[in-house]
């Protein structure tokens, strides 16, 4: 803790002093952001120090609360309040988002994550409303979505939601297996592209009323292609954080998800000032499958915090450690990314509540801690004062071009 209580200090120091800001600040920084908020899309350029706005839309009543994005312009948004998915033109180069869907289709009510299969010929909706997972194809050239098929989580639901619910929907690396992480069956399903979208096991996540909401595969394999080895997961209802094993199944038939360790999403020592709204909400891995960050909301605290978990994947001694929170600088932090540069050095944070929006915390790739204080941040009010105070619940950096580091790594949004 002393260790990094002092790296905490060295943090704060480098961003009293501009000129001691690590590497990836002192080139040129243009970022293009893409930004879901109640009755908005927006687009904003992160220049390292201020968030300037390029696009707007304006969907009063919609709620984009996630969004992907498929190579040369097509951009992917839910509508959480409704049944559609929605097909905009967004280029990447400029920032610049079309001011109306291209594209409208009816799929199931309530979709909050959508994600690619391998090559972004398939897109997958997960539904939290009908607890059902919407299959797109997505091959044609100009991007258009042509419904599959939906697929019926099964299984015992928890007393609280008393239906399931796909919260997330998570690609392994490879492409071919999805976690559907489901928060109203207190269960992780496994679902694989080569046996057309089936999910082929399930593994229960306890105790009962966990409530699983946002996860991630870990490799500790040096080919990041390889199954992965381990998949840790955030219940948002009992606040905790698990980690699980992953081994194939019989010449990867499927997954199985055997559960190693749970613990406290605060941390010991720290505890929400109300445990009755305390919700966990989002967890990502950084590249390096040891930086595991999550957030705590609705503590009842002045801010939410985004906390980080160190990840060691040794054999047989497999296990999640708590390192250090910060602010995430406003209430409910929903969705965070991280910067697509190599060294992943910036966390953007998605706060719809409390005093900022978005931050941009600094990210030391070195031992994955994060600034106590935003180097930017844009504040709710000017997000969120023509949708009744609601702000940003989604941020993803969407690079210009096609990043080549990421080449083998996972596919996600690249
Ligand atoms: C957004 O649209 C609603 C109605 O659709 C309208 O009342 C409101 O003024 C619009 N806001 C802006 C900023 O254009
Ligand atoms: C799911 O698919 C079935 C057909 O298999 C269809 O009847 C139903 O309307 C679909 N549900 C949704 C929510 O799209
Ligand atoms: C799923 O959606 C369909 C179509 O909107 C609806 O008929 C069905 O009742 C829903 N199921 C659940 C469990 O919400
Ligand atoms: C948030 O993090 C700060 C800094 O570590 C800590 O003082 C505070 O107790 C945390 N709040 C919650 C609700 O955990
Ligand atoms: C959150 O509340 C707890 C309990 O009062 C307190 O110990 C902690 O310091 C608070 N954290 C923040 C960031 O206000
Ligand atoms: C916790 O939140 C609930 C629901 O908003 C509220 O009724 C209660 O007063 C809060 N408790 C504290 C200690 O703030």
């Amino acid at each position: 803790m002393v260790r990094f209580t002092s790296f905490m200090l060295n943090l704060g120091l480098a961003l009293a002093a501009p000129s001691l800001i690590p590497r990836q600040d002192q080139g040129a920084v243009n970022k293009k952001l893409i930004v879901g908020a109640a009755g908005q899309i927006l687009s904003f350029q992160y220049d390292g120090k201020t968030f300037k706005p390029i696009s707007k839309v304006n969907e009063t009543g919609k709620s984009a609360s996630w969004m992907v994005f498929k190579r040369p312009n097509h951009l992917y948004a839910v509508d959480e309040n409704s049944n559609t998915l929605r097909q905009f033109n967004y280029d990447p180069a400029t920032g610049k988002l079309s001011d109306k869907p291209i594209l409208e289709k009816t799929g199931s009510p309530g979709v909050v994550s959508l994600e690619f299969n391998h090559d972004k010929t398939r897109l997958l909706g997960g539904s939290y409303s009908n607890g059902t997972v919407d299959i797109w194809d997505t091959s044609a050239a100009d991007g258009s979505m042509k419904f599959i098929k939906n697929v019926t989580l099964t299984g015992d639901v928890n007393p609280k939601h008393g239906t399931h619910r796909a919260h997330q929907i998570v690609p392994n690396p490879s492409g071919r297996f999805f976690a559907i992480n489901d928060l109203g069956g207190d269960a992780i399903h496994i679902m694989d592209s080569k046996k057309d979208y089936t999910i082929t096991s399930t593994a229960k996540v306890e105790p009962a009323g966990c409530g699983p909401r946002h996860g991630s595969f870990l490799n500790t394999n040096a080919n990041p292609q390889s199954i992965p080895t381990h998949y840790v997961i955030l219940c948002e209802t009992m606040n905790l954080i698990q980690l699980y094993s992953v081994e194939p199944k019989k010449a990867d038939d499927t997954l199985v998800l055997t559960p190693l360790q749970s613990l406290s999403s605060y941390g010991p020592g720290f505890a929400p000032l109300n445990a009755t709204t305390a919700a966990a909400g989002e967890l990502t891995v950084a590249n390096n499958q040891r930086d595991v960050y999550i957030t705590n909301r609705l503590s009842g605290n002045e801010t939410d915090n985004v906390s980080l978990f160190a990840f060691q994947g040794k054999a047989g001694q497999a296990k999640l450690e708590f390192q250090a929170q910060v602010s995430s600088g406003g209430i409910s932090p929903r969705m965070m990314s991280l910067s697509r540069d190599k060294d992943q050095g910036i966390m953007f944070v998605a706060n719809p509540q409390g005093t900022n929006g978005i931050v941009a915390l600094q990210r030391s790739e070195n031992c994955g801690l994060l600034s106590p204080v935003p180097i930017a941040s844009i504040v709710n009010t000017d997000i969120s004062k023509e949708t009744g105070g609601f702000g940003p619940q989604f941020v993803l950096e969407i690079p210009a071009t096609a990043p080549s580091s990421t080449k083998g790594k996972a596919n996600k949004n690249a």
